[in-house]
């Protein structure tokens, strides 16, 4: 039986003393929460945040990291460093991170099996734009960001991964995929989890549903049977939208 995972993203938003606040409220209102819960705030707040979790139930996650250990990469913020300061979970491969930054499925890669040597729990994320979409590459798309995110990575770290399915065209735009079409995705990426480790690793593959996830949409969305969490951005920054999320059942 899986369990639910919700996760907040918080992107770049908030000051350290604005994260705080947040984390502690969350913090207060979630205690006792049945489902596993993340949060990730940006990197300067990573260590402030860190603090106010301690010995709380909300794992602290940080939406990306650099593709090495150290050295000479000016900008980047390293897998020794977020493990450093108690980041237990790293968000890679976001559409934004693919979109923006132009990051490919190589990069992604490197990341994944990087923040998985280090024990930190990945969720890899995989999506088509509309315009993917509407050309009927759907699962050509999600099957490549898969197995090009997953290469290399052995079915014990594996155990390890949650894949979040997020539409590009449903982030942050108040479209929701149907709960109907959304599963039937979810069901696509397990069986190409089947193909690259087996049914036992797929059935037990956390995959969580992302873009535009509300209070009011999720209970359906978590109610497919290929469903099993979300990760939320916008709904994420206060309190209010944010716990009756996590609080969904
Ligand atoms: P959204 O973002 O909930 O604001 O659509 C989701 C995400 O980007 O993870």
């Amino acid at each position: 039986m899986r369990s639910y995972f919700i996760a907040g993203n918080w992107k770049m938003h908030k000051t350290v003393s604005e994260s705080v606040e947040l984390a502690q409220d969350l913090g207060t209102k979630l205690a006792g929460c049945r489902e596993k819960i993340m949060i990730a705030p940006a990197f300067t707040a990573l260590d402030a945040v860190s603090k106010v979790l301690q010995g709380s139930n909300i794992l602290l996650g940080a939406q990306n990291m650099g593709p090495e250990e150290q050295g000479a990469h000016t900008g980047e913020v390293s897998v020794l460093m977020l493990k450093d300061i108690g980041v237990r979970v790293v968000i890679l491969g976001h559409s934004e991170r693919r979109h923006s930054y132009l990051e490919s499925d190589a990069l992604i890669n490197r990341k994944v099996r990087l923040a998985l040597a280090h024990d930190i729990e990945v969720i890899l994320c995989v999506g088509e734009t509309l315009a993917e979409r509407e050309a009927g590459m759907l699962e050509s798309v999600i099957g490549t960001q898969l197995k090009g995110g997953l290469a290399g990575v052995n079915p014990e770290a594996f155990a390890k991964v949650t894949i979040a399915y997020e539409p590009v065209w449903a982030i942050g735009t108040g479209k929701t995929a149907t709960p109907e079409d959304a599963d039937a995705v979810h069901a696509y990426c397990r069986s190409v989890i089947a193909g690259l480790y087996g049914e036992a690793a797929a059935k037990g593959t956390i995959i969580q549903y992302g873009g535009s996830v509300k209070a009011d949409n999720v209970a359906a969305l978590m109610s497919e049977p290929n469903i099993d969490g979300a990760l939320v951005g916008g709904a994420s920054l206060k309190a209010d939208t944010f716990v009756p999320i996590a609080q969904f059942r």
